[in-house]
C-alpha cells in the first residue's frame, strides 16, 4: 500500500510537488496550509517520487512495499556539463576485441544499481537483469546461437537476417566468434512477455549501460545476434532459465576493450527539419 505524508513543519507550501505530481495527487487548498492528499487518487501513485524528490524542505515521504533503498548520489554534485556529455555520447564505440580480464562483479552491480534509473513507461520498471559472468557461460550461449543458425540455414528457414547466417556459422567454424566476440561478460534486460512496454524499457535501460560503462572503462556491445538467436530458439531460451513468462529483450556484451578509440567516425549526413 502506498503510504505519503508531508511534515507539516517542514513543508513551505511552495506547491511544487502539487504541480509535479502527474496525477494531481496532492492538492493546495484555498488556505495555502500544506497540501492535501487525495485518498482515492492516491491509489493511481505509480510512485515516481517526483513529490518527493523536488519538496525543498523534505517534507514529503511516499513508501510502498516494493521500495528499495536510494542510491547515494558521488562526486561533486555537478552534473556533467554539455561537452562532458556529448564526449560521452561521441566517443563511445561497440567494442568488439576484449581484454582477458573479468570486470569485478562489483562494478557491473554498481552500474546496474544506476541504470536501474533509466525511466520507464508509468514507471512500471519493468526491466529485470540477468548477468552472464562466467566467460564460458557466455562462449556457450554464443555455441548454441551458432548451432541454431546452422540449423536455420540447413532447413533453409526464412529470416530477415538469414542471409548473414552461412558466414556466421563458417567464422565460427574457423576458431572465430562472430556472435559473442569472445567477451568475457553478458548482462540481459529481460521483462514480461506480454507486458507492452517492457522491449522499449529494456532497450532504454540498456542503452543508459551503454553510456555509462565507459566511464568505468568498460566497453559494450549489442549483442543483436544472440537475441535473434533468442528469439527464434526455444533451446537458447530455455538455457537462460528465465522465469515462467519472461522473455529476454535484449542483451549486451561487455568487457575491458583492447583497443581504446581514438576519434569520432564519420556519419552519414544527419536529417533532421523542423516542422513547418
Ligand atoms: C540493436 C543493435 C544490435 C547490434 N548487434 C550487433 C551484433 O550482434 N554484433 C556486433 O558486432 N555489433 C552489433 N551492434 C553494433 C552496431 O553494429 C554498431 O552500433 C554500429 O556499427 C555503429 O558503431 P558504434 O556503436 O561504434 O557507433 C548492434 C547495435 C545495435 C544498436
Amino acid at each position: 500500500m502506498t503510504k505519503l505524508t508531508i511534515d507539516s513543519i517542514l513543508c513551505n507550501k511552495c506547491g511544487a510537488c502539487v504541480e509535479v505530481c502527474p496525477y494531481s495527487i496532492l492538492e493546495l487548498n484555498e488556505n495555502e496550509e500544506t497540501p492535501a492528499i487525495n485518498q482515492e487518487r492516491l491509489a493511481y501513485c505509480i510512485h515516481c517520487g517526483h513529490c518527493e524528490a523536488v519538496c525543498p524542505g523534505g517534507a514529503v515521504q511516499l513508501d510502498y512495499p516494493e521500495a528499495g533503498e536510494v542510491p547515494d548520489i558521488k562526486g561533486n554534485g555537478k552534473l556533467p556539463s554539455p561537452e562532458e556529455m556529448s564526449r560521452q555520447i561521441l566517443m563511445r564505440r561497440s567494442v568488439r576485441e576484449y581484454q582477458d580480464k573479468p570486470v569485478p562483479k562489483g562494478i557491473l552491480e554498481e552500474i546496474i544499481k544506476v541504470v536501474h534509473y533509466a525511466p520507464t513507461g508509468v514507471n512500471g520498471q519493468s526491466v529485470h537483469w540477468l548477468g552472464i559472468y562466467e566467460k564460458e557461460k557466455v562462449r556457450d550461449l554464443a555455441k548454441k546461437t551458432i548451432e541454431w543458425m546452422r540449423f536455420a540455414v540447413k532447413t533453409g528457414m526464412e529470416h530477415p537476417l538469414s542471409f548473414t547466417f552461412p558466414s556466421l556459422v563458417r567464422s565460427w567454424d574457423q576458431g572465430l566468434d562472430p556472435i559473442c566476440r569472445n567477451a568475457p561478460h553478458l548482462m540481459i534486460a529481460y521483462g514480461k512477455k506480454d507486458y507492452p512496454i517492457s522491449f522499449v524499457d529494456s532497450i532504454i535501460a540498456l542503452s543508459y549501460f551503454d553510456l555509462l560503462a565507459p566511464s568505468y572503462g568498460i566497453g559494450t556491445c549489442w549483442a543483436g545476434m544472440v537475441q535473434i538467436g533468442l528469439n527464434e530458439s526455444p533451446e537458447l531460451r530455455e538455457s537462460l532459465g528465465l522465469p515462467e513468462g519472461y522473455k529476454a529483450q535484449y542483451s549486451m556484451l561487455l568487457g575491458y576493450p583492447k583497443y581504446p578509440y581514438q576519434r569520432v567516425p564519420k556519419r552519414n549526413q544527419l536529417v533532421f527539419n523542423w516542422k513547418e
